[in-house]
């Protein structure tokens, strides 16, 4: 059976890439920071039938990442997918000249170098054909001048960006394919009720990219199954 981590796996997307990661017959270990939340999300798939398993994991604190690997390897002895889709977005329309330096690390450390110290982590685990999403969004694409309705994600989406491409060409030998994919503007906590796509439509190109994409796939920017630019 292939094994997928899903991080930030309690609500929105992230239980949305589980659910259809399970119906594909992953065993997915959801992964969560509120113990509740994430024992009663991986509760709920076990419910129908799935094969799914809670893992608190905080992707803020690289300790708490350290000991989800530690629970994680004594159960499994082989990882086909990480996804990291945990994220944060603490800024909302100030400008860049007023977002703080706590506001502006707290974010990086969650959303970019939080998935850093995963994959650094769990790689151990991981083999030739292993697949990493990393849950963007175009809010980080710098092609064509920067977005700034909320300076500090986007940032952190920028550098999320920049770690998947230096994954990509470090673990291109190993056979390891690694991509960052937008999800689109979504109908979840984040997203908001104003956003139009359904959290199944959200899922999407990350299941795609962790089941059908081409393994040669790698070190690219997606949406909708389809490269867009950095
Ligand atoms: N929704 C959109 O329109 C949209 C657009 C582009 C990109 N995205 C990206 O899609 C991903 C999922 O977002 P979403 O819309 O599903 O948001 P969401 O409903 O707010 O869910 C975010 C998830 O991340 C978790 N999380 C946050 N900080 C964490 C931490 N330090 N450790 C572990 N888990 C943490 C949350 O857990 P708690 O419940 O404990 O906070 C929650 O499960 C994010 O990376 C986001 O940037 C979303």
């Amino acid at each position: 059976m292939k094994t997928a981590l899903v991080t930030g796996a309690s609500k929105g997307i992230g239980f949305e890439i589980a659910r259809q990661l399970c119906a594909k017959g992953f065993h997915v270990l959801l992964a969560a920071r509120n113990p509740h939340a994430g024992s009663e999300a991986a509760s709920q798939l076990v419910r129908q039938k799935y094969t799914c398993s809670f893992v608190p994991m905080d992707v803020s604190d690289s300790a708490s990442i350290r000991e989800a690997y530690r629970q994680v390897s004594t159960k499994i002895q082989h990882l086909d997918v990480i996804i990291n889709n945990a994220g944060v977005m603490l800024d909302h329309a100030q400008s860049i000249l007023a977002v703080s330096e706590s506001l502006l690390l707290n974010t990086l450390q969650t959303n970019a170098v939080g998935v850093l110290t995963i994959v650094q982590t769990f790689l151990p685990l991981m083999q030739r054909g292993g697949r990493i999403i990393n849950v963007s969004s175009s809010g980080g694409q710098i092609a064509h001048g920067a977005s700034t309705f909320a300076p500090a994600y986007c940032i952190s989406k920028t550098t999320m960006n920049a770690i998947t491409l230096q994954l990509a060409s470090t673990l291109a030998s190993e056979g390891i394919a690694v991509n960052a994919m937008c999800p689109g503007w979504v109908q979840t906590d984040m997203g908001g009720e104003g956003a139009p796509r359904s959290v199944a439509a959200g899922a999407d190109t990350a299941v795609w990219l962790a089941t059908e994409a081409p393994q040669a796939l790698t070190g690219k920017f997606l949406r909708d199954r389809k490269e867009i630019s950095w």
